[in-house]
């Protein structure tokens, strides 16, 4: 009889892309996907902490499986991944949440299959947390993937840089470099399997650094094989973004003109007291060098408000970087306390009530800067890889352009996995809209 699997992802796409290793693990097994709980027999939740909202939703909809455990006593439950990492929810989950049945933390998702095997033979529950600095899983190891024509491609784990507010670094442990010569044969693997775009990822790939081949290197590497598909990179860390790399994108058709660079703040005092090692001059000299490169780029960024000390004067320099650097996007965020950070042990943590005014006029700030540059583009003809169906309406379908912005197409047809030429016609609210140009 068939048996089947779900899993939940919570968090950023270095998660979703683990996730792809775990479905991988559980198809090697036998199992097949499903999206429906009735059906599976093994759920698997792979979670995030960056912010105590994240892990207050992921522990919530965990909570909420315990009675459909009880009615499905068969049914294996597992939680995994970065929340799972940090000891005092690790034991939480053990002592108090006896209906689940895997415990594992980032540094042994290797061992998951193993976990199930246990589970399934002894009836054993397994829990570890032991962050090695191995791969997450191992090397080479046959994935399911989920995310369309674009297919992740890890080329560094864990993070260095221990920002002060940050829990990656003691979640993901630290930043290992994979082998270029492995990540050049998976990128030609996958060009030849169809895929038409590859997003390198690590928490800073900036830093990336293997046997004297440094990111810049790598990316001409991979930009270079034979094929018709487009190269993106997330995330660059501003003390380290290089203009040899800024150079490699300028130079090559196949990269996307787009790069997601977090400032975080714009206040020199937050920043330093964040760890961040840079200032807002060197973040806003990097825009400016980017711009005389790259002149269409797309740049989009992270902010941060309500930081430990963040006063409104250095909320108005952040407010001013913004109005300086004219993001395509931002993704903003309020600043969440976490256990064992540095920032957790400040003084002057800031009012809910201050960080929400906060928020709301960053976000207001931004959107008017979106709403115009979405403006340039009507009229305009940019190529797309249309990746999706559109949220928006019945036969709309999506995708992004070369400098990162989502776009609307009407009356695409079946061009899923496609690049195509689209004549950008309107705009709403900050989204763009628009039909296939005639070819
Ligand atoms: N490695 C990337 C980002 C990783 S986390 C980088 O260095 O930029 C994604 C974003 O979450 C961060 O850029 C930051 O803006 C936000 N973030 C991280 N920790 C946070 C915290 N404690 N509270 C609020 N936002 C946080
Ligand atoms: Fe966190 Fe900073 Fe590392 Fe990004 S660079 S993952 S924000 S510690
Ligand atoms: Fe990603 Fe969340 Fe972990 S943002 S690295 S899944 S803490």
């Amino acid at each position: 009889m068939a048996k089947f699997y779900k899993i939940i992802t919570y968090g950023c796409q270095m998660n979703l892309h683990d996730s792809e290793k775990i479905a991988g693990m559980l198809e090697d097994k036998g199992y097949l996907t499903t999206a429906d709980d009735n059906k599976a027999d093994i759920i698997v939740f792979n979670t995030c902490c960056i912010r105590h909202t994240a892990e207050r939703k992921a522990l919530g909809n965990i909570s909420a499986y315990k009675q459909f455990k009880e009615s499905n006593p068969k049914l294996i439950l597992a939680v995994v991944g970065c929340m799972s990492q940090q000891p005092e929810i690790n034991k939480l989950l053990i002592d108090s949440y006896p209906f689940i049945d895997i415990v594992l933390g980032t540094g042994n998702l290797a061992a998951f299959s193993k976990a199930i095997d246990a589970k399934l033979r002894e009836n054993r529950r397994t829990s570890w947390r032991r962050l090695d600095e191995k791969p997450i899983i191992d090397e080479g190891y046959p994935l399911v993937r989920t995310s369309g024509a674009n297919a992740w491609l890890d080329i560094t784990y864990g993070c260095d840089n221990f920002c002060s507010y940050c829990i990656v670094p003691y979640v993901r442990g630290r930043e290992r470099s994979r082998d270029d010569g492995l990540i050049v044969k998976e990128a030609t693997a996958l060009i030849a399997q169809g895929y038409k775009e590859i997003t390198l990822l690590g928490q800073n790939v900036n830093s990336y650094y293997y046997n004297g081949v440094d990111f810049a290197a790598l990316l001409e590497r991979v930009a270079k094989l034979d094929g018709d598909f487009r190269l993106r990179f997330l995330t660059s860390h501003p003390k380290d973004l290089s203009e040899k790399v800024v150079c490699a994108i300028a130079c090559s058709e196949k990269i996307s003109k787009f790069i997601h660079l977090p400032v975080q703040a714009g206040s020199n005092k937050v920043l330093a007291s964040m760890n961040r090692k840079y200032t807002r001059e060197h973040y806003l000299s990097l825009i400016e060098m980017i711009r005389n490169k790259l002149p269409k780029a797309g740049i989009t960024t992270d902010i941060m408000v309500g930081f430990p000390g963040e006063q409104d004067k250095d909320f108005q320099d952040t407010l001013d970087l913004v109005r300086q650097a004219r993001f395509s996007s931002a993704f903003t965020f309020k600043y969440s306390r976490r256990k064992g950070t540095t920032a957790d042990q400040m003084e002057q943590q800031v009012p809910e009530d201050v960080k929400k005014a906060r928020i709301r006029e960053l976000i207001s700030t931004q959107n008017q800067i979106t709403l115009e540059l979405s403006k340039d583009y009507i009229g305009k003809t940019v190529r797309v890889l249309v990746e999706d169906k559109s949220s928006r309406a019945g036969n709309t379908l999506c995708g992004r352009e070369d400098t990162g912005r989502l776009v609307n197409i009407e009356d695409a047809g079946s061009r899923i996995g496609d690049f195509c030429n689209v004549l950008i016609t309107h705009t709403k609210a900050s989204s763009l809209w628009g039909r296939v140009a005639s070819e």
